[in-house]
């Protein structure tokens, strides 16, 4: 009852804020099998974001039952006379508030729903799942049938319409293409209110559209995913450079061996930049296990940077005996530092997983709810040289106040009709500065210092016109959108807006389009 109360009171201050005519009850009275709540709890959750920079709150929070809910909250909106804002939140693992939407209305994918909806098809090698699903549950599913999707993020509790909306990347990517290309349909709640199943033969536009869409197009409901057989365990292997040419000549070495057949190449290849000997205390250390410390320091040239590689073989107990032989193989062709090698072996699940165990980690110092000023940047190949030189060697000084990831892709695993940008090369890299901000300690830890930090990044990449694509784009305003997407992309991200969301209901929190009802910027 006190839950209705403030519901009906939180659905009138929608209506004076937003000023739209449209019967408070309307919203109580679309029939609903889930739950629509103003309860303090559910709106500030929905406020926040693991980036802890922006703060936005909504009139209310769905928690659908049904793709239905969904549909018809959108249709809702779309229909009232002046409308208002719908945005998904995965798991709210965005960084600049991306899943947000001021005094609108927030679907909470995430939660209630737990794999209800979940089914795997054994014959046809795919699991169909609710598009609030995190990805740990849909691995802990399949793995019941011996079957795991093929590609991946570092960190499983996203959701599955959360990545699919930016790509999902991972050291798989390589090979197998990000998440976004490991998908064989979606069911999508348009901006219209409609339910549509979409797939590259049916309802195809929308189905490109919405994959890297940064929910601009709809709202995923359900999502078709590849499966593979899943291996049983992992050998992971970390090797140092201190040479950058060295390093990257390996690594595309390797992500060049992805027409190759399974045995002739890696799973998985990423790496990550040593500038600091604090590294060892961030939430990836364990991947230097104090029972085989690596000293950093011993390996490390005065004022220098080191470059750590990270590959590994998946493998059944079957073919446990031709793993070793294969792994030396392809070592063999590598100008690692040798002393550096460091191979540990484990469950496949407990390798997917592994950023878990990290984050349990800092939870338990109080070090995973911290700012988080985040910058993800594809870079090309060709200027990737000059990056290392301007960036890590030069801007990020001897402190980075997190890891910093660097591996490259091949763009010819990416779909081109998507709604993703990445740069004009056959090969570009994901630079990641994953960083935690703290208002103790020193300066340079600052969320401050670290936001500037990032900007003096961007700039650099600008005055030398290294043409990166920002991953997890974050801007202010449409100029720069534009420029992100180049002339041709915007030209079509805009195109499949109109047809597909034209009022500007969804995802305002990117920042992308103004709701055509409400040009206030201070409510997006
Ligand atoms: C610790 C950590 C590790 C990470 N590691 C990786 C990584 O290895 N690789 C990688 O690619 N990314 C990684 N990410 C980034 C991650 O992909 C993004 O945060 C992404 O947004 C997914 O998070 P989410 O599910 O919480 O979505 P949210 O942040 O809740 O939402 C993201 C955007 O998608 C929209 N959205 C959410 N659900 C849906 C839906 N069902 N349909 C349509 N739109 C929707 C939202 O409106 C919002 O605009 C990581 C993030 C964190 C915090
Ligand atoms: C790194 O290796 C390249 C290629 O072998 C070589 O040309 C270059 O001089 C090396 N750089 C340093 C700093 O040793
Ligand atoms: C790190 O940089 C600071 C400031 O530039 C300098 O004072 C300090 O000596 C450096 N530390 C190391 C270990 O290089």
């Amino acid at each position: 009852m006190a839950t209705k109360l403030l519901l009906t009171l939180a659905i009138c201050r929608l209506i004076v804020t937003v000023g739209f005519t449209f019967n408070p009850n309307d919203l109580l009275r679309l029939g609903l099998d889930g739950k629509l709540s103003a309860a303090p709890a559910d709106l500030q959750s929905a406020s926040v974001d693991f980036g802890g920079v922006y703060r936005a709150e909504p009139m209310a929070v769905l928690h659908p039952a049904t793709s239905e809910d969904v549909a018809r909250l959108v249709k809702a909106a779309y229909d009232s006379a002046r409308g208002f804002t719908v945005s998904a939140r995965g798991h709210g693992h965005s960084i600049n508030g991306q899943a947000m939407t001021r005094n609108g209305v927030v679907v909470q994918m995430s939660g209630g729903l737990k794999n209800k909806m979940l089914t795997v098809s054994e014959k046809f090698m795919y699991a169909d799942v609710w598009g609030g699903e995190l990805w740990i549950d849909v691995l802990t599913s399949t793995l019941e049938y011996g079957l795991a999707p093929k590609s991946w993020t570092d960190y499983l509790y996203l959701t599955v319409g959360g990545t699919l909306s930016n790509a999902g990347i991972s050291g798989q990517a390589f090979n197998h293409g990000p998440q976004i290309s490991n998908v064989h349909e979606l069911d999508v709640v348009t901006g219209k209110g409609e339910l549509l199943t979409c797939s590259e033969k049916e309802n195809s536009e929308l189905f490109q559209a919405v994959l890297g869409g940064l929910g601009q197009f709809g709202i995923i409901t359900r999502a078709r995913i590849a499966l593979e057989q899943a291996p049983q365990r992992v050998r992971w292997i970390r090797v140092l450079y201190s040479n950058f040419s060295t390093f990257t000549h390996d690594q595309e070495y390797l992500i060049s061996l992805h027409g190759k057949p399974s045995s002739q190449k890696f799973d998985y290849v990423e790496g990550f930049v040593i500038v600091d000997e604090g590294l060892i205390n961030n939430w990836r250390s364990s991947i230097f296990s104090p029972s085989n410390p690596v000293k950093v320091s011993s390996l490390k040239a005065e004022g220098g940077v080191l470059y750590c590689l990270e590959i590994t073989k998946n493998y059944h107990l079957t073919n446990a005996d031709t793993i070793d032989q294969e792994i030396e193989i392809l070592l063999k062709k590598l100008n690692y530092i040798p002393a550096s090698e460091f191979t540990t072996d484990l469950p496949y699940v407990d390798f997917l997983d592994r950023v878990h165990k990290a984050e349990l980690k800092l939870r338990s110092k109080g070090l995973w709810e911290v700012p988080h000023p985040w910058l993800n940047l594809f870079v090309p190949k060709s200027r990737i040289a000059e990056f290392d030189k301007g960036v890590f060697k030069g801007i990020l000084g001897n402190k980075t106040s997190g890891p910093i990831l660097i591996y490259p892709m091949n763009k010819n695993k990416w779909d081109d009709r998507s709604s993703v940008v990445t740069p004009e090369e056959d090969v570009f890299y994901l630079v990641a500065f994953l960083r935690s901000a703290l208002e103790s300690g020193d300066e340079t830890q600052t969320l401050d210092y670290l936001s500037n930090q990032n900007n003096e990044i961007l700039k650099f990449c600008e005055d030398e016109s290294i043409n990166v694509k920002q991953y997890l784009p974050h801007y202010d305003n449409q100029r720069e959108w534009r420029d992100h997407f180049g002339e041709k992309y915007w030209t079509r991200f805009q195109q499949r807006k109109l047809e597909f969301d034209p009022r500007h209901i969804l995802a305002t929190g990117q920042r992308i389009f103004m709701p055509s009802f409400n040009p206030n910027i201070a409510n997006w």
